[in-house]
């Protein structure tokens, strides 16, 4: 039980990684806050919490709008009195296709979402975060090596690293720890386009362990960051990617 009596916000926690890790944080003694932009995941992935006899509710959040990533962080403390854990993890891909083909829309989409939403959820919950609370960002290798074709995507991902070490330096005197999480291809619903592409046997093997990963081997990394176990680690990003970045 490393989450006892701790209250985490789950954003993205009706998708693949975020609701992998609302389970393994309600199994470890959480109480789960699980928010999602898709209603219907949402409340499943609750429904899935309450199941194994975890306790855990959905606040519908649209993670690009002020006034509801506010409002997710004043339901969960009227609910649950207090935040301990945020995992700032809503995120979309972007289409692939060459950098002065995309089109200022697709851009904005994609860097509002991953950049401004995961802002947004650390400038509303900074303020009211428990002392010792911890934060973690999702990012991406993406956001590391810079990956061709999806520049909207690796530009908010890099972001999203650099954020994490703003916010963890700016709070670390408050006893706050900001990291982040930087996985390579995890088997979720992001991926099943690529699953259909010719060029899937060779990127899906292309790692030192010459397969993806699963969410559950996300949520563990993320179970270490937001446990006291990770006590001295603040402002870092964890590569969870099967060694594909060493390749
Ligand atoms: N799957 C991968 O290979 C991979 C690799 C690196 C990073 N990531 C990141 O992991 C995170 C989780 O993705 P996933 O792989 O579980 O994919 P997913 O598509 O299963 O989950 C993403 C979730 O985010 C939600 N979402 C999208 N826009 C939102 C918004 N504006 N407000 C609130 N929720 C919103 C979606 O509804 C969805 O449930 C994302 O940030 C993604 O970029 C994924």
């Amino acid at each position: 039980m490393r989450l006892e009596n701790k209250v985490a916000i789950i954003t993205g926690g009706g998708g693949g990684i975020g609701r992998a890790t609302a389970l393994r944080f309600a199994k470890e003694g959480a109480q789960v806050v699980v928010s999602d932009l898709q209603e219907e995941k949402g409340v499943e992935t609750v429904h899935l919490i309450k199941e194994t006899g975890g306790d855990g509710l959905f606040i519908k959040t649209d993670m690009t709008n002020p006034t509801e990533v506010e409002a997710l962080i004043e339901e969960t403390i009227k609910a649950y009195e207090k935040i301990h854990i945020l995992f700032n993890n809503a995120g979309v891909s972007s289409l692939e296709k060459k950098l002065p083909n995309v089109s200022l829309e697709e851009w904005q989409k994609v860097v509002d979402i991953n950049m401004t939403g995961v802002f947004l959820g650390m400038k509303y919950v900074l303020p009211k975060i428990q002392k010792g609370g911890s934060i973690i960002n999702t990012a991406s290798i993406a956001g590391i090596k810079g990956q061709k074709l999806v520049a909207a995507y690796s530009a908010s991902k890099a972001s999203v690293i650099a954020l994490t070490k703003t916010a963890a330096t700016e709070y670390g005197r408050k006893n706050i720890r900001v990291n982040a999480i930087a996985p390579g291809i995890i088997d979720t619903e992001m991926v099943t386009d690529w699953k259909k592409t010719d060029k899937w046997p060779i990127l899906s093997t292309a790692n030192a362990l010459r397969r993806i990963g699963k969410p559950n081997e996300v949520a563990n990394a993320v179970l270490f960051l937001a446990s006291d176990e990770s006590s001295f680690i603040t402002g870092e990003t964890i590569i969870i990617d099967g060694g594909t970045l060493n390749i």
